[in-house]
């Protein structure tokens, strides 16, 4: 299926790394220009990486010598004004974006069952980085959608969100407030005609992830701990119907597909992509 994104501009942040370098890589692949933005300072180098992977022998004149753009840029999506910054510049380079991919997010890094195993205090960073990182990207880049009368937006939610997962209630309660933002987002820039998505992952394989195993570590004596596999596995066989984990691009393809214009008909969903954990919402 083509999914006509060829040429279309995108916003990839939390870019760096798992679901959204996968998402970055994939949207390449499309034929898109994308804009990493992470706090990671390995941006820029992972950006110049994917320029140099899709080098061309014959150079474009607006690209040089690669098939599309690709720029890395350092924002922390916590910092507001950072955030307006680079969507200032992210506007005087295109003009327009078609798609926002906001993956950006944290755990609290610290086990959180029972939830009095966490003090107050540790609530702090990931409701400031997932929530009101959303929230600064989202007033950062609507306007300029509702001004264009175009574009997607797609924020990477969890299935935490939706069960009160107990490993890490600051961020299962984050989740669950990107997934209700979203929606309200949705409805507010229908009328402009930009559509808005929620994708929840289930259990992927990167750095996000194997922080709640190395935190559920910290809880259990040396000899009861098993490795990062062997947690997640005995996770997946009980809960998982497909009995496997996702990888970065199982979510990916379903961020990729929901951005493209197959997809015009789909806004204020929210998307499992999680074998079959949660059926329901
Ligand atoms: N891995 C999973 O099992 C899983 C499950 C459900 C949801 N998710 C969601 O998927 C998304 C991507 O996570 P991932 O699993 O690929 O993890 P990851 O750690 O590989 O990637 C997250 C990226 O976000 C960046 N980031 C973190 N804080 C930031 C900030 N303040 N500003 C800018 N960038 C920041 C990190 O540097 C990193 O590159 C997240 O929203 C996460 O909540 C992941």
């Amino acid at each position: 299926m083509d999914l006509r994104l060829k040429g279309k501009r995108c916003l990839v942040t939390g870019g760096a790394s798992g679901i959204g370098l996968a998402t970055a890589k994939m949207l390449i692949d499309e034929g898109c220009h994308v804009v990493l933005w992470d706090q990671s300072g390995n941006v820029r180098e992972i950006a110049a990486r994917l320029l140099a992977e899709n080098e061309v022998a014959i150079p474009d004149p607006f690209t040089k010598n690669c098939k599309v753009e690709i720029k890395g840029e350092v924002v922390d999506v916590a910092d507001e004004a950072r955030v307006q910054q680079a969507a200032k510049e992210l506007g005087e380079r295109w003009g327009i974006l078609d798609h926002l991919v906001h993956c950006a997010a944290v755990g609290s890094r610290r086990f959180g069952f029972p939830f009095t195993n966490l003090k107050p205090e540790d609530w702090v960073r990931p409701m400031h980085v997932n929530v009101m990182g959303m929230v600064h990207v989202a007033h950062a880049i609507a306007p300029t959608m509702m001004a264009s009368k175009s574009g997607s937006m797609i924020f990477v939610g969890s299935v935490a969100g939706q069960i009160g997962s107990q490993t890490d209630p600051p961020y299962s309660a984050s989740k669950a407030a990107t997934i209700n933002f979203a929606q309200c987002l949705a409805k507010d820039l229908a009328p402009f005609g930009v559509r808005v998505n929620t994708v929840c992952p289930g259990m992927v394989q990167t750095n996000l992830n194997r922080h709640v195993w190395e935190s559920w570590c910290e809880t259990v004596p040396p000899e009861d701990r098993i490795t990062y596999e062997q947690w997640a596995q005995s996770k997946i066989d009980s809960v998982v119907p497909l009995k496997r984990w996702q990888t970065s691009e199982d979510i990916a393809s379903m961020i990729v597909f929901l951005s493209s214009d197959r997809a015009a008909q789909v806004t204020g969903q929210t998307i499992n992509v999680d074998g079959g954990y949660v059926m329901h919402w």
